[in-house]
């Protein structure tokens, strides 16, 4: 289990808050010079590599695999196949809960996705892994593959989850239609994308009897713990997973992948450690995407430019296997005020692997939409599109009619548009050119995503010596969780940073739930801000009870822990300090175990979400079609920031992924095979320096009392929703073409 120390150096401290300050990751020098030990690179003795051998057809049945060539290599130790795969304690279909996912674990010859594994060959090098993956040479009994929104008929999808239903409706939208001064009707489409982390999913698995230990990337241990014991009928308590650095997970790492469970099953019949590491290929399938959509958005004004209807039918795809759907339209219920909203989702069963979760699921896609089509909305009623947006402005959460726990999204707006300059914008369209000729846009959208939390333990200790020590079972993706968890530790303990022990990062310690839904920070860090309530609870007890501490008297309520020491609230000269209190009462150390999960009772009174206003500038080459975006700048409440520089980079890092979602990600497929044409990191588009605009994050103020004990809401992903529809709305104004195909490619503006 990991433990990072604190770099002082770069790190100090003030005396007092550690929330709050701009620190640096404490991970970095580690990963900067290469001692970060990610999952892979773990290599206990004996261990054999494993390579997947994948189906190259999309749907259909494998019906032969030259298992004796493979097994002929001279580096070839096993080759697992249907045929000799251990069987499984559960089968890999059976849903246990609603956040168990269907996995392909070589029961049977069945392909239902290009990808799929098929086979895995285990040989001393990864080199003859590779090559006996090859020689398996699988056939095929091939069907003609459902590719495409219109290969198949329509249906409603389950709920996802606990969360998202697939229908919403308030009020009489065909009325409020039809009552509307000015309506626009638009069909927006969205393209299927892969999260491509830069690391892929990789698992290092070794069995001790019934005993399993991974090294494994994971957004969620205990998850991944539950999911295993399940299928290995052994108990979750008997895996044990170190994930203490993941090189980006984007959702596809919130459930443990199909590939992951073979290398266990592959170390099971070889008897030795086995690591295997997806190839980027091999990441597109069997590890989730984000499906493509089709949305038909219609709205509808009265003569002040305020919304009579809003109807948002999303038509998107699942597999043919599973049933997690794209929740697009959820946007459209929290964002703006209308008198009648309705939102449907429907989805077609493809011969595709099953969707998941992804960088902001449904928001991102969902707000690309539902944001061009209220500027589409605002030029049609003559009105500049941040004003239609104060004008519905919604003081209440539309669908359900609760208050916001809290919402500083005019602070949004007024701090974002001052900022960018936008009352300089010229109302018409193609007004504007640069120097060099190029065409010149402005646009804008609303960033919305939900406040999360799940539930979370965390164990917090503070010795005789007046050290502390937290440990949660947390995992950072790169967001910097090492940091800003240790900071909320420090907080709750009352302790300077460098007096603190952080460990995080394996199952062995507390489970601190799902590091998605942007809720990690309040789950993780309300669980170990409660832990250390609790210690200091139990060393309040210790001094307030006793006659010889001049804290006597003062009631567990009554003081305050800050550096190192109890502090009375009423008279901050008389404090004792941790050491002294636990050497009186003759303890070693005082521990305590805290926990953290949604306030059911906020979250029956309260909406809760984060907000933003997202301004772009794009150039568009008017001959040759190639869009930049030149300038962003994105004004974000989200609650309590726990580290600005740490949250200021998860902005920029949302509103990149906001210009990829715009201008970049498309996973294209052959319709008549199923294939990809484009796995991989060359022909897959994603941002590069060079694509990146200057972007500024503005940091709004917004307490929230009722979000939870810390009033923390969440930042990871609402960069990338407004975004996406900011730079598509830029794109409009530089050239007055609306393209309702994202990602908007050169070839659209021509
Ligand atoms: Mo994220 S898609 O909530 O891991």
């Amino acid at each position: 289990m990991a433990e990072i120390a604190q770099d002082m150096t770069t790190r100090r401290v003030r005396h007092g808050s550690s929330i709050g300050q701009p620190l640096t990751r404490s991970e970095g020098p580690l990963k900067v010079t290469g001692q970060a030990r990610f999952a892979a690179d773990n290599l206990p003795p004996g261990t054999l590599h494993a390579a997947l051998c994948v189906a190259t057809i999309a749907r259909g049945r494998v019906t032969h695999l030259d298992v004796a060539a493979a097994e002929a290599h001279p580096g070839v130790v096993a080759v697992m196949t249907p045929d000799n795969a251990p069987k499984l304690a559960q089968h890999p279909d059976e849903k246990t809960n609603p956040f168990c996912f269907r996995l392909d674990l070589l029961q049977d010859s069945a392909v239902r996705y290009a990808n799929q594994p098929v086979a895995v060959v285990i040989a001393r090098t990864l080199e003859a892994a590779t090559e006996g993956a090859r020689l398996l040479a699988p056939a095929y009994e091939t069907e003609a593959p459902r590719i495409g929104l219109d290969a198949a008929d329509p249906f409603t999808p389950p709920a996802i989850g606990v969360g998202q239903p697939p229908e919403e409706h308030h009020g009489d939208v065909e009325a409020g239609l039809s009552a509307a001064q000015s309506r626009i009707a638009a069909t927006y489409e969205t393209a299927a994308q892969y999260h491509n982390a830069m690391e892929p999913h990789a698992a290092v698995a070794s069995w001790e009897g019934d005993r399993l230990t991974l090294h494994m990337p994971s957004q969620g241990m205990a998850i991944a713990q539950g999911r295993l014991a399940g299928l290995f009928g052994i108990r979750p308590q008997d895996i044990h997973i170190e994930s203490p650095f993941l090189g980006g997970g984007f959702g596809s790492k919130g459930l443990i992948g199909g590939p992951q469970v073979l290398a266990c099953m592959a170390a099971r019949l070889v008897g030795r450690p086995v690591k295997l590491v997806a190839t980027r290929p091999q990441m597109y399938g069997p590890m989730g995407h984000r499906a493509p959509t089709r949305q038909t958005l219609r709205l509808g004004t009265d003569a002040d430019g305020r919304l009579t209807a809003l109807d948002h039918h999303v038509l998107t795809a699942s597999s043919t296997f599973d049933d997690f759907f794209e929740p697009s339209g959820g946007v459209s219920h929290t964002l703006y005020a209308s008198p009648a909203i309705s939102v449907r989702h429907e989805a077609v069963r493809l011969d595709t692997g099953t969707p998941l979760f992804m960088r902001a699921p449904g928001e991102a896609s969902g707000s690309v939409a539902l944001e061009s089509a209220v500027d589409e909305m605002a030029i049609a009623c003559g009105v500049d599109p941040l004003e239609f947006r104060l004008r519905n402005y919604a003081e209440v959460e539309p669908i359900s009619g609760k208050p916001f726990s809290s919402k500083a999204l005019r602070d949004c707006y007024a701090q974002g548009a001052e900022r960018f300059g936008w009352a300089g914008r010229s109302k018409e369209p193609r007004q504007t050119r640069d120097a060099d000729g190029l065409l010149v846009g402005w646009g804008m959208g609303t960033a919305t995503f939900p406040a999360l939390m799940f539930e979370a333990q965390a164990r917090a200790e503070i010795r005789a010596d007046g050290t502390g020590t937290v440990e949660i079972g947390a995992q950072d993706m790169g967001q910097g969780a090492w940091t800003a968890l240790a900071q909320i530790a420090a907080d709750g303990l009352g302790l300077d940073l460098d007096r603190l022990t952080f460990r995080m990062g394996s199952s062995d310690l507390p489970n601190a739930g799902i590091a998605g839904g942007s809720g990690h920070t309040a789950t993780a860090g309300g669980a170990i801000h409660a832990a250390g309530q609790a210690v200091i609870g139990k060393l309040a007890d210790l001094a307030t009870n006793d006659p010889a501490s001049p804290l006597y008297g003062a009631g567990n309520a009554g003081v305050i822990a800050r550096d190192g020491r109890l502090i009375r609230r009423d008279d901050a000269e008389r404090s004792e300090r941790f050491e002294d209190i636990l050497a009186r009462a003759g303890h070693g150390a005082v521990e305590a175990t805290g926990k953290a999960s949604a306030d059911p009772a906020a979250k029956q009174t309260y909406a809760m979400h984060a907000h933003g206003a997202v301004f772009a500038e794009v150039k568009v080459d008017p001959d040759l079609g190639q869009v930049r975006v030149t300038r962003l700048v994105g004004a974000f409440a989200a609650g309590r920031v726990i580290n600005p520089r740490l949250v200021t980079s998860q902005y920029y890092g949302g509103m990149i992924w906001g210009v990829s979602f715009a201008l970049h990600e498309h996973a294209a497929m052959d319709p008549r095979t199923g294939r990809f044409l484009n796995d991989n990191l060359g022909e897959y588009h994603v941002p590069v320096n060079a694509d990146t605009p200057a972007m500024e994050a503005i940091l709004v103020h917004e307490e929230d009392a009722h979000v939870n004990a810390l009033g923390i809401k969440g930042v990871g992903e609402i960069g990338i929703t407004g975004t996406a529809g900011a730079i598509a709305n830029a794109v409009w104004h530089a050239t007055g073409i609306r393209v309702r195909e994202i990602p908007i490619t050169l070839d659209r503006l021509l």
